[in-house]
């Protein structure tokens, strides 16, 4: 090979690059940075399709009232998630604004998006600002004061109010008190025509309310169905439109992410994250997006799916994992007991400094590993030696390296 200078080879990189781009619009690969009018307009595409069909047509049933006079009642959505309860109760709710405005009917709609937990406090003062009763607080305002800054800021509103609740079982702690608020209180005190809308991805999230807010409760229920292979064919065959050259699909390509999205759980994100992943392969490689490309699509969104979960998990669940891939390197791949992976974790605590937990509180950061589907443990009895856990890695070699590189990087150590 011919010596080559750094400025060459990059010179090189980048053209091959340029020249082999099949990505003409990245932003419909990453629902994050398509603004509002844009997603409105390829939802409504989609919608066309009918897509969400049965969904949209008992939202439509249910808020017809709202155009006769009528006061709807509240309504509880449940879904698994990516299954589009976000999107098209967006887009919903814009069509039906749209319409009330045409017939003069005072409408106004808020989506209160609780897609990260919190507590009461913090979902009030978001509810506050949303009628800009408020700006947002860290403590030293109290949950009346809040509750009675968004009263005065809707006294004279005397339309619809729709409120969209998302995530609703994001609210951690008090949730009795800020559902108390929303279902007692609040329409009691505004003039308004309150209609609340709860989206959750928990079928069983109304099972815990108190009994009292939940005898006020009258709910219309919606399920959303996971998607099927052809939805997710529509919903794919959109974003190839609008996100890539012509031709930088292979024939099959939908199709596969479509069944394999579908079999798995029907999640539109997913088959989103895996179409966005092929692209960016295929063009790192300079070439189509191709039926083989996918597979390691799917490894790389796997791997990434693991990594990005530890690194935003405590510090000792990162030490906990730590600890069982050091104890299976030692074990040769044999499947380890508590005794060498607590060993394996206080080698860890002395290496990094970490506050070294009782090996109690250690079974519990075990058992979370194994509800992430980390690891998976199982007790064996040993006769009259007792019980004893034993522990194996639960994802591939690849995951394993490069969960174990991260938590080094994190914990400022050498691997
Ligand atoms: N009908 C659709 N048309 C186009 N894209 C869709 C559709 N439904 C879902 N998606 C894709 O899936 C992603 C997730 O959809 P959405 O946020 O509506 O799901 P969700 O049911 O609210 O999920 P969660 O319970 O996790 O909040 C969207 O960002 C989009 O990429
Ligand atoms: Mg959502």
């Amino acid at each position: 090979m011919e010596p080559t200078t750094v400025r060459s080879r990059m010179v090189n990189r980048i053209q091959h690059m340029v020249s082999h781009a099949i990505i003409k619009d990245r932003r419909f690969l990453d629902d994050e940075q398509l603004i509002r009018s844009e997603q409105m307009a390829v939802l409504e595409e989609i919608f066309n399709a009918n897509v969400r069909d049965a969904e949209i047509q008992e939202l439509s049933s249910h808020f017809a009232g709202v155009l006769r006079g009528d006061h709807p009642c509240h309504m509880a959505i449940w879904g698994k998630t990516g299954t589009g309860k976000t999107l098209t109760l967006r887009f919903f709710l814009n069509l039906l604004s749209e319409m009330a405005a045409a017939d003069h009917v005072p409408l106004r709609h808020e989506h209160l998006d609780f897609s990260t937990p919190r507590p009461c406090f913090r979902a009030l003062n978001d509810l506050a600002c949303l009628f800009n009763a408020s700006k947002l607080y860290k403590k030293g305002i109290s949950l009346e004061e809040l509750m009675l800054r968004i009263e005065a800021a809707l006294a004279s509103y005397q339309g619809y109010l729709i409120l969209f609740i998302d995530e609703v079982d994001n609210v951690r702690r008090d949730r009795d008190a800020f559902l108390s608020f929303l279902v007692r209180r609040l329409p009691q005190r505004i003039p308004a025509k309150l209609i609340l809308v709860f989206v959750s991805n928990r079928l069983n999230w109304p099972d815990h309310l108190d009994p009292r807010v939940k005898s006020f409760l009258k709910l219309n229920e919606l399920i959303f169905k996971p998607y099927d292979a052809v939805d997710l064919q529509h919903i794919l065959s959109i974003r190839v439109e609008k996100a890539l050259i012509p031709g930088a699909v292979e024939p099959g390509v939908i199709e596969k992410i479509a069944a394999l999205a579908s079999q798995d759980h029907g999640d539109a994100r997913q088959a989103v994250a895996l179409l966005a992943k092929g692209a960016y392969l295929a063009e790192k490689a300079g070439g189509n997006i191709t039926l083989g490309l996918l597979d390691s699509a799917a490894t790389e969104l796997d791997r990434d799916r693991y990594v990005a979960l530890l690194r935003s998990a405590p510090v000792q669940l990162q030490a906990a994992m730590a600890s069982v891939i050091e104890a299976s390197r030692r074990a040769k791949g044999a499947a380890i007991g508590t005794g060498e992976t607590y060993d394996a974790y206080q080698k860890f605590c002395n290496r990094s400094g970490l506050r070294k937990m009782t090996g109690r509180a250690f079974g519990d950061l075990l058992a979370e590993l194994d509800m992430y589907s980390l690891i998976r443990s199982r007790i064996l009895s040993r006769g009259r030696y007792g019980r004893t856990r034993e522990i194996t890695l639960d994802v591939s070699d690849e995951v394993i390296e490069k969960l174990s590189a991260n938590i080094n990087v994190n914990f400022d150590l050498r691997g």
